[in-house]
Parts: C-alpha cells; sequence; structure tokens
C-alpha cells in the first residue's frame, strides 16, 4: 500500500487526485505496474478508464457523497415526530449531502421541522403542471413547500403500479426542468440477473432519462437491484460495485467524461448499519438509497457517516 500512496498521495476532500509526479521512468513504470496488477485483482469489469485508480478507499467519481432515507409509505405522525427528532439530533459527517423522502402527507411538516442540514425529497412527482390529475402532487407544490429532490423510477413504482421508462422519463425532464433534483432508480430484476441481463437492463433504463433530461447536473443515479431490495439481501460490495462501474463507463460514453465524473451513483437495497461501510469503500459508490434503515434515526445516521470508511491514511 506504501507504493500507492507514493505513487497517488493526495486526497482533495475525500478525493485521491492525481499531481504532476516527479518520478523517473523506472520508478513510474514500476508504480504503473503494480497499480495495473491490484486494479484487475479489485475490479470485476474491465476498464482502463481512469490512470489514476487503484486503491479500493478513492472516489472514482468526483461528486460529493450522497445519502438518502426512503421512508415509502410508512410512518405515523407520533413516529415521524420521534424519527426528526433522532436526526436533528444525530451527528452527521459534514462531507455528505443528506436527504430524507417522507410520504407526501407529512412531508411539509417534515421539511419545517427538520434541521437545514438535511433535505427533503418527494417519492414521485407528475410529469407536469398540476391541474386536473386526482391524486397527484404536482412539482410546483413540492417547491412550494421547500421540497429540493424527487425520487423516480424506483423499483416499486416501475413494478408494482406498473411506471413504464417513457412516462418515467417524462416527469425526469418536467422536474429537471423546474428545478427539483432528480434521484434516478435503475435496477435489475431476480430473474433478469441470472439471465445475465443485469447490464442491458440497466443500460435501457439509464437510456430512458438519457434521452430526455435538459441536463446531469441535478441527477443522482441510484442503482437498486430488485431482488435485494426489502429483501435483507444486499448485493456485495462487489456485485454493487461491478455495476456502478458500467454504469459510469455507460455514462462516460454516452453522455460525457464530465457527467460520467461528477454523476453520483448511490447503491440501495438492503443498505443497513452493519453492511454499510463495506460498500462504501467501492470506489464507484457514491452513497446509498435507504428504505428500512432510514425508519431508524441512529442506523441512518451511521449509514450517512459510513463516508468515514472511504477516508484511509494515504
Ligand atoms: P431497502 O429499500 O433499504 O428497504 O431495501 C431501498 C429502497 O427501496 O430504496
Amino acid at each position: 500500500m506504501a507504493t500507492i500512496s507514493t505513487y497517488c498521495p493526495q486526497f482533495n476532500g475525500l478525493r485521491r487526485s492525481c499531481p504532476n509526479l516527479h518520478t523517473n521512468n523506472s520508478q513510474q513504470s514500476q508504480s504503473q505496474s503494480f497499480l495495473q496488477h491490484l486494479n484487475s485483482q479489485l475490479r470485476l469489469a474491465s476498464s482502463s478508464r481512469r490512470p489514476c485508480r487503484g486503491a479500493v478507499t478513492a472516489m472514482a467519481g468526483s461528486g460529493k457523497f450522497f445519502v438518502g432515507g426512503n421512508w415509502k409509505c410508512n410512518g405515523t405522525k407520533d413516529s415521524i415526530t420521534k424519527l426528526v427528532s433522532d436526526l436533528n439530533s444525530a451527528k452527521l459527517e459534514t462531507d455528505v449531502d443528506v436527504v430524507v423522502a417522507p410520504p407526501f402527507v407529512y412531508l411539509d411538516k417534515v421539511k419545517a421541522s427538520l434541521t437545514d442540514r438535511i433535505e427533503v425529497s418527494a417519492q414521485n412527482s407528475w410529469i407536469g403542471k398540476g391541474g386536473a390529475f386526482t391524486g397527484e402532487i404536482s412539482v410546483e407544490q413540492l417547491k412550494d413547500i421547500g421540497c429540493k429532490w424527487v425520487i423516480l423510477g424506483h423499483s416499486e413504482r416501475r413494478h408494482v403500479i406498473g411506471e413504464d421508462d417513457q412516462f418515467i422519463g417524462k416527469k425526469a425532464a418536467y422536474a429537471l426542468n423546474e428545478g427539483l433534483g432528480v434521484i434516478a432508480c435503475i435496477g435489475e430484476l431476480l430473474e433478469e440477473r441470472e439471465a445475465g441481463k443485469t447490464f442491458d437492463v440497466c443500460f435501457k433504463q439509464l437510456k430512458a432519462f438519457a434521452d430526455v433530461v435538459p441536463s446531469w447536473d441535478n441527477i443522482v443515479i441510484a442503482y437498486e437491484p430488485v431482488w435485494a431490495i426489502g429483501t435483507g439481501k444486499v448485493a456485495t460490495p462487489q456485485q454493487a460495485q461491478e455495476v456502478h462501474v458500467a454504469v459510469r463507463d455507460w455514462l462516460k460514453k454516452n453522455v460525457s467524461e464530465e457527467v460520467a465524473s461528477k454523476t453520483r451513483i448511490i447503491y440501495g437495497g438492503s443498505v443497513n448499519g452493519s453492511n454499510c461501510a463495506e460498500l462504501a469503500k467501492q470506489e464507484d459508490i457514491d452513497g446509498f438509497l435507504v428504505g428500512g434503515a432510514s425508519l431508524k434515526g441512529p442506523e441512518f445516521a451511521t449509514i450517512v457517516n459510513s463516508v468515514t470508511s472511504k477516508k484511509v491514511a494515504a
């Protein structure tokens, strides 16, 4: 490990950056071949994208760690008051964007009672301007109460409610055009993984976003394998990393190198206080989208603070 820190020694915040190196050619090629060896051990997806990588603790992207809590259709006035109070008193690392997504009926109250340190997100939004759409919530209304984000494309909306790529794309485009940030969810079903279609499914869902969004400035991608959501069956760090690398490569090839670098790619699916640190160490995992474990304030704080597992002595 000493060789790595000599070769690529600086963290920029949480990030490892590549300064101009003052090594002679033979030192450099020795270090490079060691890095190449290490990379081949660590990386499941073959990629020669980034020359200065190689430590599992580095962040591949340049975006800030992001942790979202998706409360789904859970909670009561009492339980949510307690959760907000636990979150307000939690000690959270500063290097993390923290967002929670309460059910709509509590969103305004949570926004008003939650510390400014934590932003709120909606769990859905309408495809266009509000009006005669019974049961829907408009982007304008979300902005009116100070909501900054919306989760779109979640597997429960895709597979339980029946939303398709095109419908989700419309919602994303409208929300982004109106200035909301979008947590854009993608992920494969178990049978799709078993049929070797994980990348195909994720790329198709990504393309549906890419085809319509005005810009990637305000998008966080959440990779959430459907078989891992709410099942207690978390993806291994390697399984998650493999897809995150592929997603970043897809962005690089199909959008731009800059977008690939700055877009946060977060993992979701049975993340909890015990497995978050190992997942967070993966260099393409830029944070988490958390369901069940986000309903417990102290455990959610542990997940937010797993960013520290990316910080190791250089
Ligand atoms: P889970 O849900 O953490 O309960 O698996 C994650 C999600 O659906 O975002």
